[in-house]
């Protein structure tokens, strides 16, 4: 098995990740250029806030709309998401908004109700914190719905972020499970409370689209769990910091059900026989990636080395791609 056949799998997603630097922007950029080049239609997704896609293509991609890429042969859509604006925009669409913290806890407060209790303390801050966040991924999911795209590509931001990301469908899942809890508590006492002032009871949909969340939610997670539809890419350096974060990274990974069959170890110093020390630092490099592939025995594992230049346009990351589809 090599990356080439990661790409010829009916994959919905394609997960990129690693510690910061290590080239997973070029890898996921190079990866969505060739699936979209071998004839797949591909979203290709970043959530970090410093829009390296559009440095990577060397093209603005900041709108935070989905832009077509020109200059491709074959169809490659780019989203550069800002979790702030995400977030927001899907607590207003589901009517979070409308929750006022101060309001329910003094609805709450001496209800004595058993299924509401310690749910005062998830009120102190709503929407709670890294809620931009797990929305910003529940949008992301949501493009895995429906038709729209064959495969999506995620550019993850560095390894602790990435880790987050994975337990977003859990915690999403029990937030939403509480909100639903809430909102049928509230919204009846609130019925209650106009009905007797002789106010008409309004129907709520929150709680409707925070159900069909929740069942997309599940929907998505299953996706994520199923190895023929999603695989995780992680990318290292040749160095033991790199691969002992990547050992981390994978046991999450296991954690959480995500296949993980191949990896890349990037950045590998070229053969240079006239340069006493950049041959000293490839032969420690060696060293490390016979480590790696020890440690990662049951992985497809592509070593591929440092170019000339940095890794910028469309050109060039087809040059990397093809490396990174080199057999050899
Ligand atoms: N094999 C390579 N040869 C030369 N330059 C490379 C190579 N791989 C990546 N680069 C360059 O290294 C820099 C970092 O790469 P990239 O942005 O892909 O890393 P990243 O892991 O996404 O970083 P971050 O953690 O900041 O998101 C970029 O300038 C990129 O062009
Ligand atoms: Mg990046």
């Amino acid at each position: 098995m090599t990356l080439r056949n990661l790409l010829s799998m009916d994959l919905k997603f394609l997960l990129v990740g690693g510690k910061g630097g290590v080239g997973k922007t070029s890898v996921a950029s190079a990866l969505a250029i060739s699936l979209a080049e071998e004839g797949k239609k591909v979203l290709l997704i970043s959530t970090d806030p410093a829009h390296s896609i559009s440095d990577s293509f060397a093209l603005d991609f900041s709108s935070g709309d989905i832009t077509k890429v020109e200059g491709i042969d074959g169809e490659l859509f780019v989203l550069e998401i800002n979790p702030d604006a995400a977030g927001e925009e899907m607590s207003k669409s589901l009517g979070m908004a409308s929750l006022q913290s101060d309001q329910l806890t003094n609805l709450l407060g001496g209800q004595g109700l058993s299924e509401l209790q310690g749910l005062g303390e998830d009120l102190k801050e709503i929407p709670p914190p890294g809620m931009d966040e797990a929305l910003s991924f529940a949008k992301i999911l949501e493009y895995s719905q429906n038709d729209d795209y064959d495969t999506i590509v995620l550019d993850t931001a560095p390894t602790g972020h990435t880790l987050r990301l994975l337990n977003l469908p859990e915690f999403l899942d029990s937030f939403i499970g509480r909100m639903l809890k809430m909102k049928a508590f509230i919204s009846n006492a609130m019925g209650l409370v106009k009905s007797l002032f002789g106010g008409k009871r309004d129907k709520d949909t929150t709680i409707e689209k925070l159900e069909a969340m929740k069942e997309k939610i599940m929907f998505s997670r299953d996706l994520l769990m199923d190895p023929l539809k999603t695989q995780f890419v992680i990318v290292m350096i040749p160095t033991l910091m790199s691969v002992f974060e990547s050992e981390r990274l994978s046991s999450e990974l296991k954690d959480h059900l995500i296949s993980n069959k191949f990896s890349v170890i990037n950045m590998l110093n070229p053969d240079n026989p006239g340069c006493k020390h950049c041959s000293q630092r490839r032969q420690e490099q060696l060293k490390n990636v016979e480590y790696i592939n020890s440690v990662f025995s049951k992985q497809d594992i592509k070593v591929i080395e440092t170019f000339e230049n940095e890794i910028r346009g469309i050109d060039m990351l087809r040059s990397f791609a093809s490396g990174l589809l080199n057999e050899e």
